[in-house]
């Protein structure tokens, strides 16, 4: 089975789509732990309730970054794939080779326009008329890596951040377990920039 470590900041809904789909008998991997770096956030709720393993390695207990990664990579020691989901950090270039092919994220925009913590504010102020979401490989820059999977909704005239946000989340729910569901059935071929995605 292929294990999974999920790694989130907060509400942990994206979380939850995986748990679910896992659940569903649709996705064949196994969840092995849950990493926040910030306590009492729904996602280690979700986690216990869904008898995952779950811990919080807190951002503010470490001097460095290089001293909370290495807290957070010995406890994914055996793990196959490590997914970000609404994990709000930056990680180092060293922490992203040691999982070169094995890093997953995914973000709230049609990557590469808007990258960065606030893709639905900038969708909304730049005008454009179509978003959605990215799941990607992870590489050294921000946002930039090898694109798996993209889903577009429209942008409304009357959108919010909150009403656009719940739009695009209903698509994340759907396309990162596909993009998960992908990578354990070994159908995922990175060449350069371009993730092939090989047919049965
Ligand atoms: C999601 O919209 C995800 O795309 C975004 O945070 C939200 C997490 O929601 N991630 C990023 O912006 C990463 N830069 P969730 O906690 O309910 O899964």
């Amino acid at each position: 089975m292929v294990k999974l470590a999920v790694l989130c900041s907060g509400r942990g809904s994206d979380l939850q789509s995986i748990i679910d789909s896992i659940q569903r008998g649709e996705l064949q991997a196994e969840i092995s732990i849950v990493i926040t770096d910030k306590p009492n956030v729904m996602a280690l709720e979700r986690a216990e309730k869904a008898g995952i393993k779950n811990i919080c390695v807190d951002r503010k207990n470490f001097d460095t970054r290089a001293d909370f990664e290495a807290e957070i990579l010995k406890n994914l020691v055996g793990i196959d794939l490590v997914v970000l989901a609404g994990f709000m950090r930056i990680l180092s270039p060293d922490f992203v080779r040691k999982f070169s092919g094995r890093l997953m994220n995914i973000h709230p925009s049609l990557l590469p326009a808007f990258p960065g913590a606030h893709a639905h504010r900038d969708v909304l102020a730049y005008g454009v008329k179509v978003s959605g979401c990215t799941v990607h490989f992870v590489d050294e820059g921000t946002d930039s890596g090898p694109i798996i999977l993209q889903s577009a909704v429209k942008v409304l005239d009357d959108d919010t951040e909150e009403t656009l946000a719940a739009r695009v989340l209903e698509q994340e729910h759907i396309i990162y377990p596909q993009a998960i569901k992908l990578f354990v059935e070994g159908k995922l071929k990175i060449e350069g920039r371009h993730v092939k995605i090989l047919e049965d």
